[in-house]
């Protein structure tokens, strides 16, 4: 983050750092410039929490002035430690600089700069940036900024100060993301507009390889060379309320309770006149009819939202789709040409993997339709088209309303392709969308089993491991349900297509090993139903203990389950909406119970900007 303006810097740096400790939270540290020579510095390895104890001990009348910066940091290149933690200065201490993403050519730049004799203090490549700029300065910040971002390898979000010019920050962005807040007689940078929505809703995108300089009027927008740029100004749809707890214990219950509006939020304005309509995006249905085959690209959550649509899209529109992770995509060297649509699913839209995958699917000339949460972010601005989620800030690094918000956006995308290719008549097309439109008060049905879940979790929180089973769409929820348990309960859990089962992992079932089961319908489905209900029997007869989430009214599963949990019915399609809901709570008061910290688990970051 950065700041200049008419309040003291510290108290806005430290506030809005505060709202963005979710992106990263191995270390935190702040600069502030007197505005008389002075730059002072305070970085401590940790939670923020470890930082504002330090400053509390050094006094934070130490640091006054109405410039700086700060940060929060998710460790790349050293280990997260006080002397890693930025801001890093130059040898002279009159820079100071902050950094995202990862300088690529580092080892270098690093090895040019102590064959100069400079004494590079951290193990980061970060530093190295603020000894570059020092070399080149001349009186004039943004042009050396400029300078050294030509130099520049990989991907990186800057933000600099010098003492001699103590009313500006700069920042440089490359793939990274970077925003602008304008405020009355104050300016602000943030990787995102929750640092300073407090202040202010007027933000600026700014682009690829673009340079701006803020003072407490205004900001100035060049590219690498210096060549003014036409930045983009965007008014932030939501307020600070959306991003605090609003009296839950953790954001993330929060967000599992906004899901409803998530849901219709996302829903909201797209079927008008009979038709589905996509308004953000920017491909003709002549695109759409053209299309023959889809790949579906993500990583994590955004993934298994990929791998339920895959199912809707298939028998919508009769195409192939294969759903793929991010990070695999690209290395090896997928089929594609121009009727190719890749569907590029992101929360954040900055994600390195899927950035990685969208330009390497335009490069071969597909179409790339991006669905984000972040308006304005990297991927959406890179693709031909958008699908926004419109669920909100998502502050708890685990997700939750924007993983039913993109299967949302999926299946629009689905039924936009069935609609222009003609697969589906415009009435079967409607009735779809009304059963969509009908479950954000399913999904609030679903949120009944809340307490039922928690209690649940508190029961199974010494367990060693979480096995989880489903058949269909099914199975990415179980995959879904196996990650929440894991990144936030640091538990070994698995998900399993349940028939896949007796070709291996059956082996793992012991006694009294917990084993979640996302049941089908016993209407929708009926084979799968049976199917499932003999593999419960199968782990069961190994001595399992079934935990069991299944449609209400599903009388036939009671004998099969230690736990039943009912969710309400729904089309088989639209099942994930409602068995997700109890998998998250699940994980979430497991966490809970272990005492870990629901919203920031261990080595995670909500945004992961490097591949
Ligand atoms: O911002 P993205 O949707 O691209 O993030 C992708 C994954 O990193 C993300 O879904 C991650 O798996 C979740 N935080 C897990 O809960």
């Amino acid at each position: 983050m950065g700041y200049t303006g008419h309040r003291p810097a510290l108290d806005v740096v430290l506030e809005g750092l505060r709202r963005l400790e979710y992106r990263g939270y191995d270390s935190a540290g702040v600069a502030v410039l007197d505005g008389e020579g002075g730059l002072a510095v305070e970085r401590k390895a940790g939670r923020l929490a470890n930082l504002e104890a330090r400053l509390d001990e050094v006094g934070r009348d130490t640091l006054t002035g109405g410039t700086g910066m700060g940060h929060t940091r998710w460790a790349t290149h050293g280990a997260p430690i006080d002397r890693n933690s930025h801001p890093h200065r130059d040898t002279t201490g009159r820079i100071a600089v902050v950094h995202n993403g990862i300088i690529e050519n580092f080892a270098q730049l690093r090895a040019e700069l102590e064959a100069d004799g400079v004494e590079l203090a951290s193990d980061t490549d970060s530093e190295t940036a603020a000894h570059l700029v020092a070399r080149v300065y001349d009186g004039d910040l943004a042009a050396a900024v400029r300078t050294v971002c030509r130099r520049l390898e990989g991907a990186f979000t800057l933000v600099v100060t010098h003492v001699d010019e103590p009313d500006k920050v700069v920042a440089a962005r490359r793939s990274s993301p970077l925003v602008v807040g304008v405020g009355d007689g104050e300016t602000f940078l943030a990787s995102d507009v929750a640092a300073f929505i407090e202040h202010t809703r007027d933000a600026v995108e700014l682009g690829q390889d673009q340079i701006v300089t803020i003072t407490k009027d205004g900001y100035e927008v060049t590219d690498f060379h210096g060549e003014p740029v036409q930045a983009k100004p965007f008014q932030v749809n939501w307020d600070l309320s959306a991003a605090e707890k609003g009296g839950h214990d953790y954001f993330m219950l929060k967000e599992i309770e906004e899901q409803p509006e998530a849901l219709a939020n996302t829903l909201r304005g797209h079927f008008a006149d009979g038709r589905i309509v996509l308004d953000e995006q920017r491909l003709a249905d002549q695109d759409l009819r053209d299309v023959d085959k889809v790949f579906v690209v993500a990583c994590g959550t955004a993934y298994h939202s990929g791998l339920v649509a895959k199912y809707a899209i298939e028998h919508w529109t009769r195409l192939p789709v294969e759903c793929e992770l991010a990070s695999e995509f690209r290395y090896r060297d997928p089929v594609l040409d121009r009727d190719t649509l890749v569907v590029a699913i992101s929360q954040s839209g900055e994600t390195a993997d899927t950035l990685e995958a969208v330009r390497h699917a335009r490069e071969q000339k597909a179409r790339v339709l991006a669905i984000c949460n972040t308006n304005g972010a990297q991927i959406p601005r890179e693709s031909d088209a958008v699908l926004y989620t419109h669920a909100g800030p998502e502050i708890g690094v685990a997700a939750t309303k924007t993983f039913l918000a993109q299967i949302a956006a999926n299946y629009l995308v689905g039924l936009a392709l069935a609609q222009a290719r003609g697969t589906k008549y415009p009435d079967e097309v409607a009735r779809e969308f009304r059963e969509l439109e009908a479950m954000p008060a399913a999904v609030q049905h679903a949120l009944g089993t809340v307490d039922q879940v928690r209690a649940l979790g508190r029961e199974l929180s010494d367990s060693k491991a979480v096995l989880f089973l489903g058949r269909h769409v099914g199975f990415p929820v179980a995959l879904e349900g196996a990650l929440k348990l894991k990144e936030l309960a640091y538990m070994h859990a698995e998900g399993f297509a349940a028939g896949e089962l007796k070709h291996g992992p059956i082996a793992l079932i012991e006694d009294q090993l917990p084993v979640v089961v996302v049941m089908p319908s016993p209407k929708g489905r009926a084979v799968l139903h049976s199917k499932l209900l003999s593999n419960i029997s199968e782990i069961q007869a190994r001595g399992a203990r079934t935990i069991v989430i299944a449609e209400e009214g599903d009388d036939t599963v009671k004998p099969f389950a230690d736990h039943l949990i009912e969710v309400p019915a729904v089309p088989t399609l639209l099942q994930p909406l409602v068995s997700s809901v109890p998998l998250q709570v699940l994980a979430a008061e497991i966490a809970r119970s272990r005492g870990y910290d629901v919203d920031k688990p261990r080595n995670l970051a909500k945004s992961v900007t490097v591949e």
